[in-house]
């Protein structure tokens, strides 16, 4: 039951609320209507590596009531093998989410079932096979960083989207053939905002991408960087758009691309996605990226 990318993450159920601007602390602002639709950085992840036709694998956690039935459903359309996504005792986590009308985002996660994934759960036999490993941070830290340890001593590639940015080890870092963050995580990462993405790799790993948003995404590599344009297009909702990169970039990597040709994949599928509303129900099939 093995899988050429596996995806060690979250999932959730995504509440949107469209608003015209946020709640201050102590204020109650009235929104639009609610919108339910199958989210999580890890669920959205394997789904748009599994829409683009990926062989994928989700190994997560949902809990045992309607949005774990929505997320598997998702997951299921998307062709996302659920062999290792755990049904736990606990709710199915949810984001709360405002989209402003430019299109951004902000995100409130309740983890729930995310935070029963634990070290044990990335065993051996899950790692067999793997080609690619991609994980990010709204499972427990041991749990991502176990995981990239026994995928590096494996030799599985590792893709770590470091979203939402937190403190990772050395160790982890230096395991990591991919490191995949946005500007606000590569500001974090590196202590300061607009600095060369070419420090990333003084961290340790392999190599790098940094997401631009509209202005697409930059590739570092020991032998030099690149930049790779996005296509212009209209955006509504930015929500996992970050994760649509993830999973195309994962995909492209196990077919075998070299990482600037992934990363043009990646600039695609992600553009498409901010066309339309939610994470999950926004991903493109292949015919869709002409
Ligand atoms: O990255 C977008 C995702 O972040 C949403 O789907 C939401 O579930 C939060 O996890
Ligand atoms: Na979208």
């Amino acid at each position: 039951m093995s899988s050429a990318v596996l995806v060690v993450g979250s999932a959730n159920a995504d509440l949107v609320v469209p608003v015209e601007r946020r709640p201050g602390g102590g204020e109650t602002v009235l929104g639009g209507d609610t919108t339910l639709s199958p989210g999580g950085k890890g669920a959205n992840t394997a789904a748009a590596a599994g829409r683009l036709g990926a062989d994928v694998a989700l190994l997560g956690a949902v809990g045992d009531d309607s949005y774990g039935r929505l997320l598997r459903d998702s997951l299921a359309a998307a062709g996302v093998a659920t062999g290792h996504l755990r049904t736990v005792g606990r709710p199915t986590g949810i984001a709360y989410i405002t989209v402003t009308p430019d299109g951004e985002n902000s995100i409130l996660v309740s983890p729930g079932a995310n935070s029963a994934l634990e070290p044990g759960d990335i065993t051996d036999d899950v790692l067999d096979g793997v080609r690619v490993m991609v994980t990010s941070l709204e499972v427990p830290l041991p749990t991502v960083e176990h995981a990239v340890a026994r995928a590096s001593a494996k030799g599985v590639r590792v893709l770590l989207n470091l979203s939402p940015a937190a403190e990772v080890s050395r160790e982890t870092l230096g395991a990591l053939d991919v490191l995949l963050v946005n500007e606000h995580e590569a500001a974090y990462l590196l202590g300061t905002a607009g600095a060369d993405p070419r420090k990333l790799l003084e961290l340790g790993p392999r190599a790098a991408v940094v997401t631009l948003g509209a202005k697409g995404a930059v590739v570092v590599e020991a032998d030099g960087s690149t930049e790779v344009a996005s296509p212009k297009v209209e955006a509504v909702d930015t929500t996992g758009a970050g994760d649509a990169f993830a999973g195309a970039l994962a995909a492209s990597l196990a077919e075998g691309a070299t990482l600037v040709d992934a990363a043009k994949r990646a600039v695609k599928v992600a553009a498409v996605s901010v066309t339309r509303h939610g994470a999950q129900p926004s991903y493109p099939t292949p015919d869709e990226l002409e």
